[in-house]
């Protein structure tokens, strides 16, 4: 689906009612780039059938449908920032109407992971964890790390989220986990090691574990630790303000108007492939 780069790129926003929709809401007036043209909530959300304008001034004048059918009709993107529950229906809604998809929403299981690559071979659909800049290149140092230290370091990946969120690990620390396996060359399942607390369980060496903390409004901190007898090295993002994700979001969508069908990702974007 083709844009004129004069033209503002009309967007469906899924997800628009939550924490992430309305950092996305708060970008949007007087950007000339963009134009919001459906703004999706739950079923029975609780701003449903509300108007946009209660959560932002300057958006036309559009209401919160619960419908993802009629919250996508026009757009030429769709940006999703809902949970995983929604998923289904929202790739329905993109595949019956050839709308590309910027997948924000993390925590989906194999189930839904297929069903999205399925979507992927009639439309573009993005599937971003983190569409932050610093994330999407901290992949790329973090699959090098992995490659070049190999397998006598043992590879932590600690994340901090605010209390709200829901999936754990993270989608962020997972897409991590995946970098590190793929620079082992091998998979996650492999290398990835749960210890159970209170078990006397010993660390494998060279796995992969994975710690987290959920606490107050952390927007999001992800490490990865390498470490080996006699020296460490830590990889640490921090995001200092939601508006961040909000805006690799609005450069996604973007990118993936004018791309062909296919499952892409934030390094795509970048053109780190
Ligand atoms: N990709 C990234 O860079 C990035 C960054 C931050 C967060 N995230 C992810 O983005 C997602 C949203 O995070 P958040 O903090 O904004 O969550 P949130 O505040 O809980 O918002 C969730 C949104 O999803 C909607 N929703 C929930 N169930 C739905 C359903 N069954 N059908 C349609 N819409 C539904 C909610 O609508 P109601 O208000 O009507 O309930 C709300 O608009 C999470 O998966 C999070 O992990 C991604």
């Amino acid at each position: 689906m083709s844009t004129q780069s004069h033209k503002p790129l009309s967007i469906a926003l899924l997800g628009a009612s939550g924490r992430m929709g309305r950092e996305v809401l708060a970008l949007l007036p007087g950007n000339t780039g963009f134009e919001l043209s459906g703004a999706g909530c739950s079923p029975e959300g609780g701003l449903l059938a509300q108007p946009v304008s209660l959560l932002q001034k300057g958006l036309p004048d559009l209401r919160f449908d619960g419908n993802p059918s009629k919250a996508v009709a026009g757009a030429s993107v769709a940006i999703d920032f809902s949970l995983p529950d929604a998923t289904a229906s929202h790739l329905d809604a993109c595949r019956e109407q050839g709308i590309p998809l910027v997948l924000c929403a993390t925590g989906h299981d194999a189930a839904q992971l297929e069903a999205i690559r399925e979507l992927s071979k009639t439309v573009p659909v993005l599937l971003a964890a983190n569409t932050s800049l610093g994330v999407t290149l901290l992949n790329r140092l973090v699959e090098i790390a992995a490659s070049t230290l190999g397998e006598q370091f043992d590879t932590e990946i600690f994340e901090v989220h605010h209390r709200n969120k829901r999936d754990l690990p993270s989608g962020t620390a997972l897409k991590l986990g995946e970098a590190v396996a793929r620079g082992r060359k091998a998979e996650l399942a492999e290398l990835a090691e749960n210890r159970i607390p209170g078990s006397q369980q010993l660390r494998s060496p060279g796995s992969i574990g994975f710690s987290a903390v959920r606490a107050g409004d952390v927007a999001g901190e992800h490490t990865v630790l390498f470490a080996a007898d006699g020296e460490r090295l830590e990889l640490v993002h921090k995001v200092s303000k939601r508006s961040t994700f909000a805006q690799g979001a609005l450069k996604a969508a973007q990118w993936l108007a004018d791309q062909p069908p296919g499952l892409y990702e934030m390094s795509d974007v970048l053109g780190l492939n």
